[in-house]
């Protein structure tokens, strides 16, 4: 990816004045945090690679990273924010993953807490990863991993059990997509939500994405560590956790899990 390319694109307020694009790393998200850690980013810090061979997902997953072919970007946003309201970065990173694909014509939904689903496939993930000191945020480093130009031989040979449940866009739209046109898309959008989150707070962008999401007062499913809870989507409170009505009447908080479909 060149950096020239991206930057001739980016219209931002915050996002991408720091721009650091790598050919390999182990993962952005380890990057991001170690120039953290040591005051070398600021808020609005973007490092994006053309290959990571350590890159992970949710619960340690791994994220398969082949070169040249995907987006592997990770942003750092430096809020006043409690711990527990920074899972609104992930919805954040969510909305603007799902403006983008609009504007390539792809209708994304959302799967709870951070999937990007195209016609019951996966497209994208996002991993969301905090510096704290006591109760403090220091930072979030916000993770997102597309799938971009990957072939349906790729998929079928390299993603094993996931393979059936995973697509990308050149898929969807029967061509290649410039990799440095749609890392800049995404970060002009990260930085409208980030500006919106800045100007109105995290409420806003929770009621945009639920908005988007569509599920409430739907009946949905989550495995939470094995266990499936199951209920009516009675809100989404301002840290992003859901509330769930039970077939008995009782609401279930759920704080962490993955959407069963
Ligand atoms: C998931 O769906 O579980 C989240 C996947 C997040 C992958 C991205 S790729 C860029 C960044 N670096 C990583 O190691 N992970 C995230």
């Amino acid at each position: 990816m060149e950096i020239s390319k991206i930057r001739k694109h980016l219209e931002t307020e915050k996002l991408g004045e720091k721009l650091l694009v790598f050919n390999e790393v182990d993962s952005t998200n380890n990057i991001l945090r170690g120039l953290a850690a040591q005051g070398a980013a600021m808020d609005g810090t973007v490092v994006v690679s053309d290959s990571q061979t350590a890159g992970r997902g949710r619960m340690g997953r791994k994220w398969i990273s082949p070169r040249g072919m995907n987006l592997y970007l990770s942003a750092l946003f430096c809020p006043e924010v409690s711990p527990q309201k920074s899972s609104v970065f992930t919805f954040l990173a969510s909305c603007a993953l799902v403006d983008v694909f609009s504007t390539y014509g792809v209708d994304a939904e959302i799967k709870w807490p951070n999937d990007i689903i195209v016609c019951g496939k996966k497209i994208s993930g996002v991993l969301t990863e905090l510096g704290i000191s006591g109760d403090t945020v220091d930072y979030i480093v916000i993770g997102i991993g597309v799938n971009l130009n990957l072939p349906e031989e790729f998929i079928r040979r390299e993603m094993d059990d996931i393979s059936e449940k995973t697509t990308s866009l050149s898929l969807l739209l029967g061509e290649d997509v410039s990799r440095d046109r749609f890392c800049a898309d995404l970060i002009n959008s990260l930085d409208r939500f980030y500006a919106e989150f800045r100007r109105r707070g995290a409420r806003a962008i929770v009621d945009v994405w639920i908005e988007r999401w569509g599920l409430l007062g739907k009946d949905i499913s989550i495995d939470v560590s094995g266990e499936i809870v199951s209920g009516v989507v009675e809100r989404v409170d301002g840290n992003g956790f859901l509330y769930l009505r039970t077939p008995e009447g009782d609401i279930n908080k759920v704080i962490a899990g993955d959407a069963v479909f």
